[in-house]
């Protein structure tokens, strides 16, 4: 099959190397010209596990293509998946002008019936716009159908070719089956439903997690009030197989490139329906307050952070990925720096986007390195190469020997017995 593949971020990309692989051929699109320069050199933007590869696989084997010329790419493809960034707008609602700006680009250059596939997260009733918007310029059919993305960065590959589920929102019978023969060979559970409750299921996703998170975290913080271990409670809470161990970890909050902005979107869906969606909102607000919890640990620790020097691990807003968006360190780093502290951060990957948007402090490529003569460790990212330091070592470097663990990732007593002193995030 011939595909598409407009926006070639973190998604985009992912879904054509992986569309690719599974025998389309895949034409991938993007404004960025210095993004599909790189690209047609091999390079990949973005850091994620095992793309690279298949990328340079793939591309060997003709199956896959990256341009700017996205009319041609239009023109050659049957299917057309529209994979652009839908950002925050100003109100909270998705901004759908690279969405729509993509749906007239179609519109115009439709040269034959196609399928477009909308995988961008939209709000509810985005197909159908979509759709109205190519037809309005389109002299042949276009069916447009929902196919919301799950991929979590850092998995995305593999999330991609196994996922839990694929679902495919279609009002047409023909058009969802076709995308429904896309994604047989993943053999995995497809559903098949409108392209409204496709589009909602994946913000009801999000938001479910999102508040999760933000549930566990509440609980860790009354757990350290009432003298109970929050890694106990979420484990004998997760055997319960109502509840599910996933996604249970009690820390500093979640950030990223998706949670943030879907929660709010799907908040503003609701509004717009006069239905507030309480629990969504207390989950925002929730997790706003949980990312500064290890600086309110040290707070406690210091009586002033002025001239302390603190050590940040991570700066991703999870491991194996190199996206800093809405990533807890930027509020921890951030509010560090206004109360005066030399902060000094070390993470594997994400360092370079970190200076686009951190100010005023400093980085190191070696965690022992930037141990010396620190007052504080804190634990942002829990990268591996974060779990099994030498803390002796590191001991023997730092000033005051006080670590705060915002994942809940090191063995306390361990620490302890090192002579640190030990904040976790409940416990
Ligand atoms: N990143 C994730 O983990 C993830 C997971 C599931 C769903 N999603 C959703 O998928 C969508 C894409 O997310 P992302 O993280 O891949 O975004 P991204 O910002 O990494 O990539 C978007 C790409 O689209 C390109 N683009 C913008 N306008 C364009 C146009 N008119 N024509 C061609 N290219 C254009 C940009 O240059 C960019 O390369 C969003 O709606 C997001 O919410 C993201």
């Amino acid at each position: 099959m011939k595909i598409a593949v407009v926006g070639t971020g973190y998604v985009g990309l992912v879904a054509g190397a992986c569309l690719a692989d599974l025998g389309n051929e895949v034409i991938c699109v993007d404004v960025d010209e210095k993004k599909i320069a790189a690209l047609r050199q091999g390079k990949i933007p973005i850091y994620e596990p095992g793309l690279e590869e298949l990328v340079a696989k793939n591309a060997r084997e003709k199956r896959i293509f990256f341009t700017v010329d996205s009319a041609k790419a239009i023109r050659e493809s049957r299917i057309i998946f529209i994979a652009v960034g839908t950002p925050q707008g100003k109100d909270g609602s998705a901004d759908l002008k690279h969405v729509f700006q993509v749906a007239e680009t179609i519109g115009r250059n439709a040269n034959e019936p196609k399928i477009v596939v909308d995988k961008s997260t939209v709000p509810v009733g985005t197909s159908r716009k979509v759709r109205e918007l190519i037809m309005k310029h389109s002299k042949h059919n276009v069916e447009v159908v929902s196919n919301p993305e799950f991929l979590r960065e850092g998995s995305a590959v593999r999330d991609f070719m196994e996922p839990d589920r694929v679902v495919i929102g279609a009002t047409s019978e023909e058009a969802g089956k076709a995308i429904y023969d896309l994604y047989r060979p993943l053999e995995c559970g497809i559903l098949v439903t409108t392209p409204e409750s496709a589009e909602l299921i994946k913000y009801a996703s999000n938001a479910f997690l999102a508040t999760k998170i933000s549930f566990i975290n509440e609980i860790a913080n009354l757990s350290e009030l009432v003298g109970a271990d929050i890694n106990e409670v979420a484990k004998g809470m997760g055997l319960d197989v109502r509840i599910g161990k996933h996604f249970l970890n009690a820390g500093c909050g979640y950030g990223g490139s998706c949670f943030p902005k879907d929660v709010q979107a799907i908040q503003k869906i609701a509004k717009d329906k006069n239905y507030p969606l309480e629990i969504v909102e207390a989950t925002e607000k929730v997790n706003a307050r949980q990312k500064l919890v290890p600086v309110q640990k040290l707070n406690k620790e210091f009586s002033s952070l002025k001239g302390k020097k603190i050590v940040l691990l991570g700066l991703a807003f999870k491991p194996n990925t190199d996206d800093m968006r809405e990533a807890s360190s930027i509020e921890i780093a951030n509010a560090l720096v206004k109360q005066g502290a030399a902060v000094v951060a070390v993470d594997p990957i994400a360092r370079e986007n970190a200076k686009k948007i951190l100010k005023g402090i400093a980085y190191s490529d070696s965690v022992y390195e930037a141990a010396k003569g620190a007052d504080a460790i804190v634990l942002v990212t829990e990268w591996n190469e974060f779990l099994e330091l030498d803390f002796e070592k590191i001991a023997k470097e730092m000033k005051s020997k006080i670590i705060v663990d915002g994942r809940n990732v090191y063995d306390r007593e361990k620490l302890i017995s090192l002579g640190f002193k030990y904040y976790g995030i409940g416990r």
